[in-house]
């Protein structure tokens, strides 16, 4: 059988960083194009690649190809998802797959048919480290009655030193909080590992500094139907930032899944025990989504997952809980609380 031709379109950190590598390891993927609106950025992905893939400025100039993973910012990305779809493409699309739900349906507002044809980019639902989690929840390792579970996100570290990085989170959080940005795969794993989804009963917020466009430490408590509390907390943009990481509090067990690694640690009644995954958490994730959404295309699956509908069910848990903390008065006015 023939390789399954792909292009990559969106070249910035994640598009470049993760998918390309994953692009170039898969042994069924013919690499046949690389889009970004951005000469720079163009030009740079294609320094990586050896074999002269062809550049483009937009997809409407793409050739066909049989996928295209899409790497763009959620104020793009739905447009670009529509478009190749339209042009009978599968479409693997990063998350979050818009800024709203309502964006995201307004705009993809295609056939059931297409939409079965797009995988949303929950990349670490094929960690086997998620997996172990949740075969040991539904196994009752951690007890049989409700879990309280801590979710500790945090990331972006501010560094006066890095223009950049402190542009582009300034322009991200113009979007939305930390919660819509990181929210997708959190509340994925959430509803992937304990088996429902919880309804968000309240929400904290602090700005730790004056100006930021939206409140950069934020959090809530929701409550899975049956009495799992689980309590999140997203961060970013301080000068150090606490551990990430989430622990799953059982009466007979309670794991700590370390953010960074995906290492679990298990601790009950006999000690403690780490689980190690083989390779690095970023690589493995990215390559076994990809692979993944490579093996459907090449069978022809009617569906892909995460579908459209996970992507949609995150979205809406994350925007929730992103407009609960936006309506949050700041706190902090060049240095003085407000009241
Ligand atoms: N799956 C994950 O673990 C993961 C990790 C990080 C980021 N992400 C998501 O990936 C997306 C991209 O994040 P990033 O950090 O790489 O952003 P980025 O800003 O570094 O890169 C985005 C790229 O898209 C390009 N672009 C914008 N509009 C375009 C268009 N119309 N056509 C073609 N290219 C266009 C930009 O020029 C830029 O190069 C975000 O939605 C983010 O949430 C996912």
């Amino acid at each position: 059988m023939a390789k399954t031709t792909v292009a990559l379109v969106g070249l910035g950190a994640i598009g470049v960083g993760a998918h390309l590598p994953a692009l170039r390891r898969h042994p069924d993927v013919d690499l046949t194009g690389l889009v970004d609106v951005d000469a720079a950025r163009r030009d740079h992905a294609a320094a990586l690649v050896s074999g002269g893939v062809p550049t483009f400025a937009s997809l409407d100039d793409l050739p066909a190809v049989d996928a295209v993973v899409v790497a763009t910012p959620p104020w793009v990305t739905p447009v670009l998802a529509r478009r190749a779809l339209e042009r009978g493409s599968h479409v693997l699309v990063e998350k979050p797959v818009a800024t709203s739900v309502a964006e995201a349906t307004r705009i993809l507002d295609l056939p059931r048919e297409l939409l079965d044809r797009l995988q949303v980019g929950l990349t670490y639902r094929h960690d086997p480290a998620i997996a172990q989690l949740k075969t040991w929840v539904e196994q009752g390792r951690l007890g049989s009655g409700p879990l309280l579970v801590r979710a500790h996100i945090y990331d972006e570290v501010r560094d006066e030193s890095d223009a950049t990085h402190l542009a582009l989170i300034g322009a991200t959080l113009e979007h939305g909080s930390p919660a819509l940005h990181e929210g997708s795969h959190v509340f994925d794993w959430l509803s992937h590992v304990l088996g429902a989804e919880g309804r968000l009963e309240d929400s904290w917020a602090v700005r730790t500094a004056p100006g930021l466009a939206a409140p950069n430490l934020v959090g809530g408590r929701l409550l899975h139907p049956n009495g799992t509390q689980v309590l999140v907390e997203f961060g970013w943009f301080t000068a150090a930032l606490p551990p990430c990481e989430l622990t799953f509090v059982g009466d007979a067990a309670t794991v700590r899944l370390d953010g960074r690694t995906f290492d679990l640690t298990i601790t009950d009644h006999d000690g403690e025990d780490t689980v190690r995954f083989e390779g690095e958490r970023v690589p493995r994730s990215f390559d076994r989504q990809l692979d993944a959404f490579v093996r459907s295309v090449r069978a022809g699956s009617r569906r892909l997952t995460p579908s459209w509908d996970d992507g949609l069910r995150a979205l809406a848990a994350s925007e929730a809980l992103d407009r609960r903390v936006r309506e949050t008065p700041a706190t902090v006015d060049g240095g003085r609380w407000e009241r």
